[in-house]
């Protein structure tokens, strides 16, 4: 078989379908048409996306990873206590990942680890940024590992943070710290 040629770029607005259905297929949460909308259409919400150029059949640019994020001011951040930040200046931010993914059979390649950096590195240009932070359900091991290899720390765990299909889940605060924080 082809060897994937991975090239990572914005989610524009032809990605709303396929950034949906990945959604659905393999997170167990439910995310409203307004975020993927959002998403699309970079309102509130940095993206990026990674496709495979060596795809046939005219998929070269389709989705089949994502990351999803966007922007929270440091002093009303769950973290603030963490982040070492000046008071005065109140335009100090965060980015949080609300989602990352990657298509099953992409799995095991580094695009992950790929779209992570692409955050941090994006992140590291804002002077104004002290960190990237994210929750993840305590018994994701793929996530947690991904993570802790990008030198994320984690900071907690959150008892019945997530709730689905009625049934509560902890969550570990995943922080990368950034700009002297
Ligand atoms: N088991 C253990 N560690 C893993 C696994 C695994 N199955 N998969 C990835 N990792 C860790 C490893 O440390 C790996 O580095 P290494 O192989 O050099 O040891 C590192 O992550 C990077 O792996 P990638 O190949 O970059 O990860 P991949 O592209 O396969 O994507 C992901 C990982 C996003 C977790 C994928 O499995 C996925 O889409 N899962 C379903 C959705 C999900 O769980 N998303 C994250 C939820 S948290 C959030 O969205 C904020």
């Amino acid at each position: 078989s082809l060897r994937p040629s991975i090239y990572y770029r914005p989610i524009n607005p032809t990605d709303l379908d396929r950034l949906e259905q990945i959604h659905r297929d393999i997170f167990p949460i439910k995310y409203e048409s307004e975020f993927f909308q959002s998403a699309v259409n970079g309102i509130g919400i940095v993206s990026w996306a990674a496709v495979d150029r060596s795809r046939p059949d005219g998929h070269s640019d389709a989705l089949i990873g994502f990351v999803t994020a966007k922007f929270v001011l440091a002093k009303d951040s769950e973290i603030d206590d963490l982040i070492r930040y000046d008071s005065l200046k109140e335009e100090e931010t965060l980015i949080y990942i609300l989602t990352l993914g990657v298509v099953e059979t992409y799995r095991n390649h580094g695009i992950a680890m790929s779209l992570i950096s692409e955050v941090i590195k994006y992140a590291s240009g804002l002077s104004m940024c002290r960190g990237v932070y994210l929750h993840v359900i305590a018994h994701n091991n793929p996530a947690i590992c991904l993570y802790k290899r990008l030198m994320f720390r984690c900071v907690r765990r959150l008892n019945g943070f997530y709730l689905i299909k009625r049934q509560h889940f902890d969550a570990f605060l995943f922080v990368y710290f950034l700009n002297g924080s």
